[in-house]
């Protein structure tokens, strides 16, 4: 109350006072919140807007560093570019887009918060005339896994295993099933040296006697993803699945087998009897027991 009753005094002062704090408010809101957050994944190109432009003459008046926290990434004085050796080869300036910065093949350790400056020289000194930071996020994320079968390690067991690769940080795999963990088994991570890039995968082994509903979860930073594996038991325990097709197969082989030679046989005696009838030479009954032999052997060969 005391307040508003101070600054009631200069009536005329009162509402150009508000719109000054207003602005500074605003300008502050914008600076603290406002800081362009480029997103992007490894390996990719980013380009970091210094929002300033100078003509080219007045590039040899000028020191231009981009940095990110402590260190220096680029430096350019007296038009001359300097790049520090982490960001050697693959980091240039841009002088005609806003003085940005351009770094390609993205790595992990890229992520941070870039600040340019620009300083110009004013009365043989130079003066900051410009500063934009822009906050870089290189992000790696993993797949979502993959399930693959492995086959029967032994008789009711199948073997399953659970792989993603290409993420960052460090992952954590695990299996459940009804929101208990299990037993993983052969779990493995690895990490590619030059993309600090992680791969993991693990194995799982399950009874077939019954149904199944496993979830595989890699957990990363604060990120996951995950894959479900449905097992349904067969509607007939014995044999299981591979089995019953080898059995059909081979059911189906022999059928084939047996019509065949049937055929054949069937043939041979209405061959056998017209010829007993015509009173023929063997020679074309000869023929036809050749050309029975080989059917039967390659029957016998794919049955195999
Ligand atoms: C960048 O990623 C962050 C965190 O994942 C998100 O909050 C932000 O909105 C993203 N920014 C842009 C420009 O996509
Ligand atoms: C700098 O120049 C470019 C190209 O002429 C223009 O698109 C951009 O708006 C300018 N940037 C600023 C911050 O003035
Ligand atoms: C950059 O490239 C030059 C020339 O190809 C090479 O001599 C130098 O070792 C490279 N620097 C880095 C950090 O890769
Ligand atoms: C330079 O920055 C301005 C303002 O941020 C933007 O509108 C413009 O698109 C940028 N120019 C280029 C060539 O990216
Ligand atoms: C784990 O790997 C070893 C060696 O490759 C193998 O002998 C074993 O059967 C595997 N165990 C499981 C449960 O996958
Ligand atoms: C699989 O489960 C069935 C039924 O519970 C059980 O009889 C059998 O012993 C199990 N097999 C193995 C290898 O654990
Ligand atoms: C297994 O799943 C099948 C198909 O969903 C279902 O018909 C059967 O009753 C289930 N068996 C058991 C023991 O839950």
């Amino acid at each position: 109350m005391d307040y508003t009753a101070k600054w009631r005094t200069p009536p005329l002062k009162h509402p150009y006072l508000k719109v000054s704090q207003l602005l500074v408010l605003a300008s502050l809101f914008y600076f603290c919140s406002g800081i362009i957050q480029v997103n992007k994944t490894v390996k990719e190109v980013a380009v970091l807007s210094c929002d300033y432009n100078i003509s080219t003459t007045e590039l040899m008046k000028v020191r231009i560093y981009w940095q990110k926290d402590d260190e220096v990434v680029l430096a350019v004085t007296s038009g001359q570019t300097k790049v520090w050796s982490k960001y050697e080869n693959r980091t240039f300036a841009d002088f005609t887009n806003n003085l940005s910065i351009v770094i390609m093949a993205l790595r992990l350790s890229d992520n941070g918060k870039y600040t340019c400056i620009v300083q110009k020289t004013e009365k043989r000194s130079y003066k900051v005339k410009h500063m934009t930071s822009v906050m870089l996020l290189v992000r790696a994320d993993f797949p979502v896994p993959s399930i693959t079968d492995l086959g029967n390690p032994s008789h009711d067991i199948k073997r399953i295993m659970c792989s993603t690769s290409g993420g960052f940080p460090k992952p954590h795999l695990s299996w459940w099933e009804n929101e208990e963990e299990l037993n993983a088994a052969n779990t493995t991570v690895s990490q590619d040296p030059d993309t600090e890039l992680y791969t993991i995968s693990s194995e799982l082994d399950f009874n077939i006697t019954s149904n199944h509903s496993f979830v595989c979860l890699v957990k990363y930073g604060d990120l996951t993803v995950s894959q479900i594996f449905n097992w349904q038991k067969s509607v007939e325990p014995h044999p299981p699945n591979n089995q019953q097709q080898l059995w059909v197969i081979l059911i189906l082989v022999v059928s084939g087998v047996i019509a065949v030679i049937t055929a054949i046989t069937g043939g041979c005696l209405a061959h056998r009897s017209a010829a007993r009838w015509r009173q023929r030479n063997r020679n074309k009954e000869d023929m036809d027991l050749e050309k029975m032999s080989p059917i039967n052997i390659g029957s016998a060969q794919a049955s195999v």
